[in-house]
């Protein structure tokens, strides 16, 4: 069993700075993973248990949660598709050099050709556009190309910019999802990330 409390020490997560600048402006501004490290910890676990190979993330911010789980997992492929908010706010973003990256709109006609060209990947974290028309049709866009599982953060959210999220969510059809939510002791909202897939079961199920 890998110690990934001990693999993530040096990836900064949600903290105090973010939450002020978020309560203040609206936006984190901090170059970190947008993740209650908690929660980033049980993906990490979960991505171990379902041997997870191929990644694509929609919404990089500055391309540290993907950087973090492409150094902890080596996908066999890897992707990313951003419009540059963290750009436009000073900071740069960093991804591996195997990255394929869009650098453009997740629900615009020239991501359908680029997911297309990607073929299958096993889970598509969907993180980008949090208003519900928005996030809904990421889901209806993704579902449509070849994956294991989709998953949303900010499920578990109790910001109201990010109920979008949470709505789809509650919609969705099961049986086949998994919330991981802890608590952020930094913040007075919370995340959660949701896994959903049309025919596997997300659970984890003990050996
Ligand atoms: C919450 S941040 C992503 C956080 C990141 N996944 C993490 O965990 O650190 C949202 C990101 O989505 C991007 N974004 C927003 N709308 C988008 C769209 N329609 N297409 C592509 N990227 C989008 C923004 O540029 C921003 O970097």
């Amino acid at each position: 069993m890998r110690d990934f409390a001990a693999e993530l020490a040096d990836t900064p997560c949600w903290n105090r700075e973010a939450e002020h600048n978020r309560v203040q402006r609206g936006v984190p501004d901090v170059d970190i993973a947008l993740q209650n490290r908690a929660e980033l910890l049980l993906l990490c676990q979960w991505i171990e248990a379902k041997r997870i190979r191929s990644y694509l993330e929609i919404g990089v911010w500055t391309g540290r949660l993907l950087s973090t789980l492409h150094r902890l997992f080596r996908f066999d492929r890897v992707a990313a598709c951003d419009l540059g908010w963290a750009e436009d706010r000073g900071l740069s973003i960093s991804l591996p050099p195997e990255c394929a990256f869009l650098r453009g709109d997740s629900l615009g006609p020239e991501y359908q050709t680029w997911r297309s060209a990607l073929g299958h990947v096993d889970l598509v974290l969907i993180d980008g556009d949090h208003r519900y028309e928005a996030v809904r049709r990421d889901f209806e866009a993704n579902r449509g190309h070849p994956h294991r599982f989709l998953a949303f953060h900010d499920v578990a959210t109790t910001h109201p910019g990010d109920a979008g999220v949470r709505r789809l969510w509650q919609e969705l059809p099961g049986p086949h999802k998994l919330e991981l939510v802890r608590p952020l002791p930094v913040s007075r909202w919370r995340m959660g990330i949701g896994i959903w897939s049309a025919t596997e079961d997300p659970r984890v199920v003990a050996p």
